[in-house]
């Protein structure tokens, strides 16, 4: 068992990278409450932070990703009640009334340093670097870098266009239309949190729709966003926001491992409890039925503008294979290595195309999937914008490295409860990052980690 201790906002800086194997099970089976999602906790310790007055936020997620966040607003002279894991009073300062230190720490954070960038440009002071660990130093900023400039902002980045970034605050912003050329909402949030200090309409589209919490909460505190064919906008510059109070669901990302592991495994049957049942984050979901998982969604109530409920997942007799296609793709962004691993056990060949990406998320996730899966025993080819598995029915197991990026730590976990010899990964602490509780919860379904 694993257990790393957290420390609500205080950095946890961990010593020593751990190793865990986890050994094949024959089923899983029980109740899981899925944990907070990472996308809305982030969103709304930011939002609270430029809210006029306080606003309480409940079922935190406490997480490295999560902690970076609180510390950044804090670090802004936002005075926060309470611990994350639980539940926080924010004392929001008003959408112009952060204090900016001269730097700013976002860790492994992209959602973080991408939606910060836009709030910062609205604040006065002086510039702010803002920076990451290695990961995130690795990672475009371009994508907001390009076309906040062309609203007016002073950005620098590093000379590959990535962190540490230089973000001059409170100049003029001019509104205009962008269109993404890869649907992105971590982009389109920045673009549209720098819209309401700018100056008229800014416009944003994508070619397929990606998460929309950011538009939810916004709309939820007050703000009118116009919507055009495939366009949302936002008039500025805004006055305020009033974000009410919300409580956090449940991250339909951490649920997709369960989700995975029941689809092989559950025995017989898997719950999982309290999840945002947000279409922009179903797609996983929609691929696990198209192949042959038995998948019930028993819906819930809304709770601000996020609807919540329960997931049901029972063991499929057989999975056939399938293709995710790119107009998909960002519905399940983040499932998609656990796509590579239910390809393992499908009859065909499961194809992901359309997810170039992945290549710049926490790790090149084309590579670091395939390297790892391919080490256990998978035939599993890459693609430039994805992958090819072939439906083998079997895996061997073995040792494969999480590369510091969690969802590949909590893949290995996975194939390690449905291989022949389990899986030793390395780098397993890397789960702190999104699901800190991840072993604990697997171990209540059944498995065992040493
Ligand atoms: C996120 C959006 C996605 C996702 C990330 C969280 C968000 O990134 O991969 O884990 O909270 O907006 P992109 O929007 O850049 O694809």
């Amino acid at each position: 068992m694993v257990n790393v201790p957290r420390s609500g906002r205080t950095w946890v800086v961990l010593p020593v990278v751990l190793n865990v194997r986890i050994t094949p099970v024959q089923g899983l089976r029980g109740t899981i409450a899925a944990p907070p999602d990472k996308s809305i906790t982030h969103r709304a310790i930011l939002f609270a932070a430029i809210s006029d007055g306080p606003v309480r936020v409940g079922n935190t997620l406490d997480s490295d990703d999560t902690a970076a966040t609180l510390g950044a607003i804090e670090r802004c002279g936002v005075v926060v009640e309470g611990e994350l894991g639980g539940e926080l009073v924010i004392h929001g300062v008003g959408l112009r009334g952060l204090k900016p230190p001269p730097a700013l720490d976002c860790l492994n954070a992209g959602t973080l340093m991408r939606l910060l960038t836009g709030i910062l440009l609205g604040q006065t002071g002086d510039r702010i670097v803002l920076d990451g660990d290695d990961s995130l130093r690795g990672r475009p900023m371009l994508r907001i870098a390009a076309p906040l400039k062309a609203m007016g902002a002073e950005i620098l980045t590093a000379p590959g266009g990535t962190p540490p970034l230089l973000v001059a605050p409170g100049l003029p912003l001019t509104a205009m239309a962008h269109r993404l050329p890869v649907a992105s909402a971590q982009v389109k949030s920045c673009l549209l949190l720098a819209g309401l200090y700018a100056h008229g309409t800014t416009w944003v589209s994508e070619p397929a729709p990606s998460r929309d919490h950011t538009e939810r909460m916004l709309e939820a505190s007050g703000v009118v966003l116009l919507r055009q064919d495939d366009r949302v906008g936002v008039s500025g510059p805004v006055e305020r926001l009033r974000l009410p109070d919300l409580t956090v669901p449940g991250d339909p990302s951490s649920a997709g491992v369960l989700i995975a592991a029941g689809a092989l495994l559950a025995d017989p049957e898997i719950r999982i409890t309290g999840v945002n049942l947000n279409p922009s984050r179903m797609g996983l979901v929609r691929v696990a039925e198209r192949m042959g998982a038995k998948v019930t969604i028993e819906p819930g109530d809304d709770m601000a503008g996020e609807p919540f409920g329960d997931i049901v997942i029972r063991r499929s007799g057989t999975l056939h294979a399938t293709e995710v296609t790119g107009d998909e793709v960002p519905s399940l962004i983040d499932e998609l290595p656990l796509v590579a691993l239910l390809g393992v056990f499908a009859a065909g060949t499961t194809v992901v195309r359309g997810a170039g990406e992945l290549r710049v998320k926490e790790s090149d996730r084309v590579a670091t999937v395939v390297a790892a899966l391919r080490g256990l025993g998978a035939q599993i080819d890459e693609r430039e914008d994805g992958f090819s598995v072939r439906g083998t029915g079997r895996l061997v197991g073995g040792e494969m490295s999480s590369d510091g990026d969690h969802r590949l730590a909590m893949l290995g976990a996975l194939a390690g409860l449905v291989s022949y010899e389990g899986v030793r990964v390395q780098g397993f602490d890397a789960v702190n990052v999104s699901y800190p509780g991840f072993a604990q919860d697997l171990a209540r379904l059944g498995a065992v980690a040493t």
